[in-house]
């Protein structure tokens, strides 16, 4: 490999055909003449293009065509013709230059032509130039024959997106990485909407997985309901305003009619819709109070019996690692909305006094039941306090640029559709050409892994298969199932 030119931040690098270099790999430009040695990112390849190459390929196939006979070429000039035909140009982006054995920012530097020599640089090797702190390691895949390891202390106190098109792999690399951080003692809440996290308690084989007894499966309005008085005026409040859009004037009321249950000492949901029965305030606001009661009853996410659950006492305060999955598969859409926000509400209470952890939460297709100002609530507030949240979506535009801007970490599978490149290019961390040349070749399993995991040095992986039953569950109708019953009306005739 040689170094053919520069244009404006890139770096192009003449490679041959045989010499295996792929989209995503680093090479190492070691100029000896200058003691200079810099190391660039391929992001795209293409022909080289000689001037009189296209005539020379025109005429080829023009003679191929039309004369039949026997070929002579003693002194084997096709071949060499050949292997330039074929030669490639490797455009390249500058990652920095090496001094002191660390990767150090560079930009306006410029390697000779005649004395550089090029070669491919391992992902090993790249790393041991880069600090990447900590010792509590994931492996997530591979890159090239490397295998990657991420380090959980990256994902700490971190935002994190994993975005692709769908069947993309983003849930199995989402469910690995849950999985990890249980693993390595982490709390975690997963809003599983397709209700695929629970694969996590068992191995491939059937049998129960080393996570089957930290997993807690909960499911809202059964084996997820709450006590009023545990729950508290604000996670009440903030579903009153946020999901069932109580106004302001009822809001007031509501609160004077709590609090008087509250010095009573007889708070309950069934004390309370007495009360809001019974208040002598103006009818509206009494109307209005009554509806959303019997709507937030109807979720089944109240109780006044033993069956309420303690979010507290499920986290735990041990570092023994915890996987709650908060089932919201076959909810309608209110429900949904109502769980989530009473959840994260009581998240943030227990994080405020410190009664748990800080807690890692995983959330697939978030704006399907996510508020739209919880968003910014999240990145900054709810960080703050102590959720970490990877947002997991086939759809980018549903996250916002704020969001992106402030993410730490973004793991991108592949999108063909353009629109969704443009804008994944714009929002992520690194430059948008790069984003968009390899993500739109990017295999099925494989992701570009971008941000604080890889030190800021963008990294093609392929996704490890995990020990775990990770299998995403999609109902078909022409299933197995379906085939066997069709075949069984067919015999029958
Ligand atoms: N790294 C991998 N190894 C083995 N199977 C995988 C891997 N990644 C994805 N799959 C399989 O591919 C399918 C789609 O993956 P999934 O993560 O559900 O896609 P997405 O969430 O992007 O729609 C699933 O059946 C999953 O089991
Ligand atoms: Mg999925």
């Amino acid at each position: 490999m040689r170094v053919l030119g520069k244009a404006g931040d890139e770096i192009h690098i003449l490679a041959m055909q045989n010499e295996e270099i792929h989209r995503g790999d680093y090479l190492l430009l070691e100029d000896q003449s200058k003691e200079l040695r810099l190391v660039v990112q391929a992001y795209d390849e293409t022909y080289l293009d000689i001037p009189g190459l296209s005539e020379e390929i025109l005429r080829d196939e023009v003679i191929g065509i039309s004369m039949q006979g026997i070929e002579e070429d003693p002194m084997d000039v096709r071949n060499i013709s050949f292997l330039i035909r074929d030669s490639r140009v490797l455009k390249c982006k500058m990652r920095g230059m090496i001094s002191d054995s660390r990767l150090k920012p560079a930009s306006t530097l410029l390697p000779s032509r005649v004395h550089t020599r090029v070669r491919k640089l391992s992902l090993n090797e790249l790393f041991t130039l880069v600090d990447r702190k900590g010792g509590r390691a994931i492996e997530i895949g591979y890159g090239g024959k490397d295998p990657i390891e991420i380090f959980a202390e990256s994902l700490d106190g971190r935002i994190n997106i994993v975005t692709g098109k769908k069947e993309s792999g983003k849930s199995y690399l989402s469910k690995l990485l849950a999985g990890s951080l249980v693993k390595l003692g982490a709390s975690l809440i997963v809003f599983d909407l397709n209700d695929e996290y629970k694969g996590l308690a068992v191995n491939k084989n059937g049998t129960p997985s080393s996570l089957s007894e930290r997993t807690i499966r909960l499911e809202p309005g059964r084996s997820m309901k709450f006590d009023l008085k545990d729950l508290g005026l604000r996670a009440i409040c903030n579903v009153l305003q946020n999901a069932l859009d109580l106004p302001g004037a009822s809001m007031r009321e509501f609160i004077r009619i709590w609090k008087s249950l509250v010095d009573h000492d007889s708070l309950n949901s069934e004390s309370l819709g007495n009360a809001l029965v019974a208040a002598r305030t103006n009818e509206f606001v009494r109307d209005a109070l009554i509806a959303r009661y019997h709507t937030l009853r109807s979720t089944g996410l109240l109780s006044d019996g033993p069956e309420t659950i303690r979010l507290e006492e499920i986290v735990g305060q041990s570092g023994g690692g915890v996987l709650i999955l908060i089932s919201l598969a076959r909810l309608p859409p209110l429900t949904r909305k109502i769980a989530v926000e009473l959840v994260l509400s009581k998240l943030v209470d227990l994080l405020e006094f410190e009664k748990i952890r800080p807690i890692f939460l995983f959330a697939e297709e978030a704006h399907l039941y996510l508020r739209e100002t919880y968003w910014d609530d999240i990145v900054t507030r709810m960080r703050h306090f102590g959720i970490f949240t990877t947002f997991i979506t086939n759809q980018p535009d549903a996250i916002s640029h704020g969001i992106y801007r402030q993410c730490d970490n973004v793991f991108l599978f592949n999108f063909t559709n353009d629109a969704d490149i443009e804008l994944v290019s714009k929002a992520a961390m690194v430059d948008a050409e790069t984003v968009k040349s390899i993500v739109r070749t990017l295999p099925p399993r494989s992701c570009l892994v971008l941000g604080r995991v890889v030190a800021d040095l963008p990294i093609v992986v392929q996704v490890n298969e995990s020990e775990w039953n990770s299998m995403g569950e999609t109902k078909l109708f022409f299933s197995d199932a379906f085939q066997d019953h069709e075949k069984e009306i067919q015999a029958s005739r």
